[in-house]
């Protein structure tokens, strides 16, 4: 069994998880990183053991139960232990709840509330079993505290995630276990690039009638990465219960308005 403490990131790929996993590493964790894009997470893993980190990359469908046990299996095989699950992956569609594909909406439940659900209880069995007071922590948006319009099943699961840490952490009382929510600002990263160009701006146009438009200021992803690794090594007896993060408010009045830059 490894010295080191190890830390398995769903959805480590890209983005924010991608630096999570890399903030780990050179934190002095070992890391395991799932994904679906098995070619992006070997870089990413390349990256962490250039640290020193012994790194693992496994393929990872959260939304598939087999596919979370198959991961879980590979990280405890690798390294024989487990210290902290970041349950990171999720997606979004843009559209309506009227003009959208069952399968999108299924999608984006399945993978943000659902798989965090999974890959969750995953951890929570072996810490329970091993008796580690193991770390779980949840990404989210701020997108929870406003109605945001054409995302209506993605701002949905993230406030149902954060359901679920709550009752989660009822559960786990007592018991060492620790769960946090990250809730995050607009953050720079490729989260929404592959979405339908007509229903993005349609979303936009949406956002803005309704007065939810973000600020135009994004964090970038080493912020959430670094407040997570933070969260996992606060001391014993401490616990981040909800970590809201967003970019320093600029004045918008001074930005030019959207389109215009
Ligand atoms: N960017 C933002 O502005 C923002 C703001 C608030 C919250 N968040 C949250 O931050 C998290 C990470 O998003 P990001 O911004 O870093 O976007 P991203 O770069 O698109 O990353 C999303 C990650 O989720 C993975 N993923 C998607 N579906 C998956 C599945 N079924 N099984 C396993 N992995 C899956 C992707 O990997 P594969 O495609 O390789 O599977 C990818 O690694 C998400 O939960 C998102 O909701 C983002």
């Amino acid at each position: 069994m490894t010295d080191r403490s190890v830390v398995a990131v769903t959805g480590a790929s890209s983005g924010i998880g991608q630096a999570t996993a890399l903030a780990f590493a050179a934190a002095g964790w070992n890391v395991a990183c799932g994904a679906r894009r098995l070619d992006r997470l070997e870089e990413v893993v390349d990256r962490a053991r250039s640290t020193g980190a012994v790194a693992l990359s496994e393929k990872l469908d959260v939304t598939a139960p087999d596919s979370v046990s198959s991961f879980f299996e590979a990280v405890l095989a690798t390294f024989g232990r487990l210290d902290a699950v970041v349950c990171n992956a999720g997606t979004a569609v843009p559209g309506t709840i009227a003009a959208l594909e069952a399968s999108d909406i299924l999608r984006v439940i399945e993978t943000n509330l659902v798989g965090s659900a999974l890959c969750a209880q995953a951890a929570v069995r072996h810490f329970l079993r091993t008796e580690t007071p193991g770390d779980v922590v949840f990404v989210s948006s701020d997108s929870v505290e406003k109605p945001f319009p054409s995302m209506v099943p993605y701002v949905a699961s993230k406030a149902g995630l954060e359901h679920l840490a709550v009752g989660l952490r009822a559960e786990l009382m007592g018991t060492g276990i620790r769960v946090s929510t990250v809730r995050l600002g607009p953050t720079l990263t490729e989260f929404g690039t592959d979405w339908d160009m007509d229903a993005a701006v349609e979303l936009m146009r949406m956002w803005k009638r309704h007065a939810v438009m973000p600020s135009r200021a994004v964090l970038d992803v080493e912020a959430p990465a670094l407040a997570i690794v933070g969260i996992v090594s606060a001391p014993r007896g401490t616990e981040y219960r909800l970590v809201s993060i967003g970019p320093t408010t600029v004045d918008e009045a001074e930005e030019p308005e959207r389109g215009e830059a």
